[in-house]
């Protein structure tokens, strides 16, 4: 069964107060026993010993007779009280018991003996309740020994600690009954926070991530947890606001070629045109589905490689071979610009092949637009103390601070003009940032008035020190 939290801690404070009540009533109930229990003990102790004394003093046994009045007032007063005084012969000189219950004849504590609580005898009458009573010797002046037995009948004393224990009993179950109330009332108000929170995270959707767990009457347990949730939601915030910006700007960087697309072939079906324009018309249309199918690659690539499934298979690269590789192949791509790659590089790195292929590839490929013919492209690696770092120099007019960190946001161009460049898709860094973020390391850029450098950061293989 699912038990609501509510519940739980009501039954857990029920149970708790039910359990102290019981304790206190418990011992409450013992403790007044027992007092009643040495009172009457005491008062028939007081009294032998007072009834003894008295007798002791008296002449004989018919003195004793004619004092009666004088001893039975010493035990008047309490209908529970008994006393019997015999003399030797078993002739009956005092005969005071309202309740008729059986008085002990034996054992009989000697004359010369004091007369101490364990002298104290209990036993029941013909009903079942209990008497407590003492029997004593005392030697009148005389000579004449008489028996004298003091006792009370514990009837009263039961019936009032019954009655007490039935009021303790009720006293119990009112309290639980107040128990439960209270528990239920004062639970349900504490956890009005969590109610709250529950109530604010049903209102959120997709839609609405604005909204937040409220943190004013949250109990400092509640407030990590909410404050956390709150977080949570800030970044997923920030993610769904990515997200549909990414999807925005994909769309406007689609608009555009599938717009020169159109553009110009509504142009050409102006009128007829020769076949040499015609071949020029396929040659453009060519070029902007290559920018188009360029864009859509790259947009796979970086929905990829941020699934937490993309498999990377990491090698020991010899940064100098690799690095000739890419110069190599850009080779056409150089001359053509009247631009020489060179590369001085002398450290291995762990890292996937293809993908720091990719990364190097498009850092040349910019450098490659922004160098000016005649100057040289620097690939350099090189171990550091956080690992390695691989970077590409170019000379050139430089990137302006403010521009610095956009950079590697994806569609982000310094130059929005030449966004409509068939060979721009503004998405080059924001791979070379992921491919670095999958490496767990990291890429940075400096540049300024006419050297612009881009740097990967690969940190050490796990476990190893750089
Ligand atoms: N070496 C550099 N010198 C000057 N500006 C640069 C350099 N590298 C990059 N940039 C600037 O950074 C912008 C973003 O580069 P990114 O590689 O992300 O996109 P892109 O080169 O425009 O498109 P793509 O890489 O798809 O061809 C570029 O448009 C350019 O303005
Ligand atoms: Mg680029």
């Amino acid at each position: 069964m699912r038990l609501s939290l509510t519940a739980r801690l009501t039954i857990t404070f029920v149970v708790i107060t039910v359990a102290c009540f019981s304790v206190v009533g418990l011992l409450l109930f013992k403790v007044v026993s027992r007092r009643v229990y040495i009172h009457d003990q005491t008062n028939i102790m007081l009294d032998a010993r007072h009834l003894r004394r008295l007798a002791e003093e008296l002449q004989s046994a018919d003195d004793l007779a004619a004092h009666k009045d004088r001893l039975i007032a010493l035990v008047l007063g309490d209908n529970a009280n008994g006393l019997r005084v015999v003399d030797r012969g078993g002739r009956m000189l005092i005969d005071h018991i309202p309740l008729r219950y059986e008085l002990p004849a034996q054992p009989v504590v000697p004359e010369n003996q004091r007369i101490v609580p364990e002298s104290i005898q209990s036993w029941k009458d013909h009903d079942g309740n209990e008497i407590r009573g003492v029997a004593t010797a005392a030697t009148l002046k005389n000579g004449d020994s008489v028996t004298i037995a003091v006792a009370r009948s514990l009837a009263d004393r039961t019936a009032l600690l019954d009655k007490y224990r039935d009021d303790v009993w009720l006293s119990l179950l009112a309290g639980l009954l107040v128990a439960v109330l209270l528990s239920y009332l004062l639970v349900r108000r504490a956890l009005r926070p969590l109610r709250a929170m529950a109530e604010s995270a049903s209102a959120i959707t997709a839609q609405r991530l604005s909204t937040r767990m409220p943190l004013e009457d949250a109990p400092t347990e509640l407030l990590a947890l909410a404050a956390s949730l709150n977080d949570m939601l800030a970044r997923l915030e920030q993610g769904f606001a990515r997200v549909w910006q990414f999807t925005v700007d994909l769309a406007h960087d689609l608009r555009t070629p599938i717009g020169n697309l159109r553009g110009a072939n509504e142009v050409a079906l102006n009128r007829r045109r020769s076949l040499d324009e015609y071949e020029a018309l396929l040659g453009s249309n060519i070029e902007e589905c290559d920018r188009v199918s360029r864009t859509i690659e790259s947009v796979l690539f970086l929905a990829r490689a941020e699934s937490p499934q993309f498999a990377m298979q990491r090698l020991e690269l010899d940064t100098e071979l690799e690095l000739l590789r890419i110069a190599d192949y850009f080779e056409g791509l150089s001359a053509e610009a009247g631009v020489t790659i060179e590369v001085d590089a002398s450290a291995c790195v762990h890292a996937d092949r293809d993908l720091f292929r990719r990364a190097v590839s498009n850092l040349l490929s910019n450098a490659l637009r922004y160098t000016p013919a005649g100057d040289a492209i620097h690939l350099r690696a090189m171990h550091t103390e956080q690992g390695v770092d691989v970077s590409v120099e170019n000379p050139g007019k430089g990137i302006e601070p403010e521009h610095l960190d956009k950079l590697f946001d994806r569609f982000y161009r310094v130059d929005r003009s030449r966004s409509d460049s068939a060979t721009s898709t503004g998405l080059g860094l924001s791979i070379v940032k992921s491919i670095m973020e999958l490496h767990g390391g990291s890429v940075s850029v400096w540049s300024h008035a006419n050297v612009t450098c881009f740097t990967l950061h690969f940190p050490p293989p796990q476990g190893r020190s750089p």
